[in-house]
């Protein structure tokens, strides 16, 4: 029986079981030793191959996406003799590496294995210690790594740590997976900015509101619930002062699962126009930081204690330059959540890595009503913003759509057909 098979630590779903069944045919797939498992009033077949490993490796490194920032998501078993004998996950920066915590588990049983992990282990001193010290001396056999740390201070050195030791690595297994649980990060640790994520709820028609601007609520409730997930996910959350001014929102995460760290609110105000009895300066729940023009005195400043001031070298808010001071406060990322000034800004300097929309089957309509994308527009298709579509749910009567720019665009030709 399964339970023979793997240790109780390993949490086996019926929803893995069919996954690896569809996936290969069942039992007549010959990828790797099947054994046939009975749960519940269900039969359903395992596959035991480095893939169901790996995906066993990149399942418990979802488990701590909201929660590593700004430290990646890791996951890694440590199988030997097709048993898993230790596992463990990243859960938050500055507790133990994934990798650490499986051969934790395992313990003197690691000698001969072979570790899986979903991102190359690192073999330099930050808040922890090297894991590719704990790997070499634990007598791993084998390193499996999904995909390489983009981070210069880690890509490829993990590796040639390993392999100068005699461990056998292999790389690139289920890579594509590993690589979007991570694309957070690999952004940040590469440019040194906060990956963007636009969100809003809109109408068929790009609607954010009404010519009478009425929003509440364009989309449903099930939608709103699901983009809560965007601010687990990211490290802060950045309106327009005209979003405070208009609906006075909280800004906080109240989705369902277990927040353990502060989203920051980021307010864009040149002229420092938030009330001072606003929610999101008053309620203390969250840090709040105001992003302020030049032009902002101290005596201004001085009337929001609670708040953090960011006060740019300009009297406009140069939104490129606001990235690099964010990354430089190790801000990893942010959900840009509006109003529609704010989220045309961003679009017109191409400034994100995704848009995540809900569009609700609504017609406003109204030459005056705010759309998703407002100011000039561009001129000739060339020009417009080519987007790839990643993701499409229906959340009840709501289509949610998750789009990335689309880096190979076709050129498209301006002249009429005649
Ligand atoms: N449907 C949705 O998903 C959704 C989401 C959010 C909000 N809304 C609605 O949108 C409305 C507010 O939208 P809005 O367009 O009037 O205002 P907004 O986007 O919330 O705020 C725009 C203001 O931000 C300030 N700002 C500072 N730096 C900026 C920059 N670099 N680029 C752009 N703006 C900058 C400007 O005011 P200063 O010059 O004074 O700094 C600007 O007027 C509300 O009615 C709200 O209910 C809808």
């Amino acid at each position: 029986m399964i339970k023979d098979l793997l240790p109780n630590v390993v949490k086996v779903s019926y929803k893995s079981v069919t996954r690896y069944a569809n996936a290969y045919g069942g039992a007549s797939a010959n990828l790797g030793p099947t054994v046939k498992v009975w749960m519940g009033e269900r039969n359903g077949v395992f596959v035991f191959n480095k893939e169901y490993y790996m995906r066993l490796a990149l399942d418990l490194a979802r488990t701590g996406m909201g929660y590593t920032s700004p430290n990646p998501c890791v996951g890694s078993v440590i199988v030997k003799n097709g048993v898993v004998i230790g596992s463990g996950a990243h859960l938050r920066a500055g507790l133990a590496h994934a990798e650490v915590s499986a051969l934790n588990m395992a313990g003197d049983n690691a000698a001969g294995a072979t570790l899986y992990v979903t991102l190359e282990p690192c073999n330099h001193h930050g808040k922890t210690p090297p894991c590719t010290d704990d790997i070499i001396k634990s007598k791993i056999a084998k390193v499996i790594i999904a995909t390489l740390d983009p981070n210069p201070l880690v890509c490829g050195k993990g590796v040639k740590a390993l392999e100068d030791a005699g461990i056998m690595v292999e790389i690139g297994l289920l890579k594509k997976e590993a690589d979007a649980l991570n694309q957070i990060f690999f952004h940040y640790i590469v440019s040194k900015t906060p990956f963007v994520t636009l969100k809003c709820g809109m109408s068929l028609d790009a609607k954010l509101a009404t010519k009478n601007h009425i929003s509440k609520w364009i989309t449903n409730s099930n939608s709103r619930l699901d983009a809560h997930y965007y601010r687990h996910t990211h490290d802060a959350i950045l309106v327009g002062v005209n979003t405070i001014l208009a609906d006075n929102p909280s800004l906080t995460y109240r989705g369902d699962l277990k927040s353990t760290k502060s989203l920051i609110r980021i307010i864009l105000d040149t002229n420092l126009k938030t009330p001072t009895d606003a929610n999101v300066v008053t309620d203390k729940s969250n840090p709040t930081w105001i992003v302020v023009g030049s032009n902002v005195t101290k005596e201004q400043i001085a009337k929001y204690p609670n708040a953090k001031i960011i006060q740019m070298k300009d009297k406009h808010i140069d939104l490129k330059q606001l990235m690099l001071t964010l990354g430089e406060l190790q801000i990893t990322s942010i959900l840009v959540e509006g109003g529609y000034t704010i989220l045309t800004s961003f679009l017109e300097q191409s400034l994100f890595n995704q848009i995540v929309v809900y569009i609700a089957p609504l017609l406003i309509g109204g030459k005056s009503a705010p759309g998703l994308f407002m100011g000039e527009g561009f001129a000739t298709l060339n020009d417009a913003l080519k987007l790839k579509y990643e993701h499409m749910q229906m959340i009840d009567d709501n289509l949610k759509l998750v789009l990335t720019k689309e880096q190979n665009a076709q050129d498209f030709d301006d002249k009429e057909e005649v």
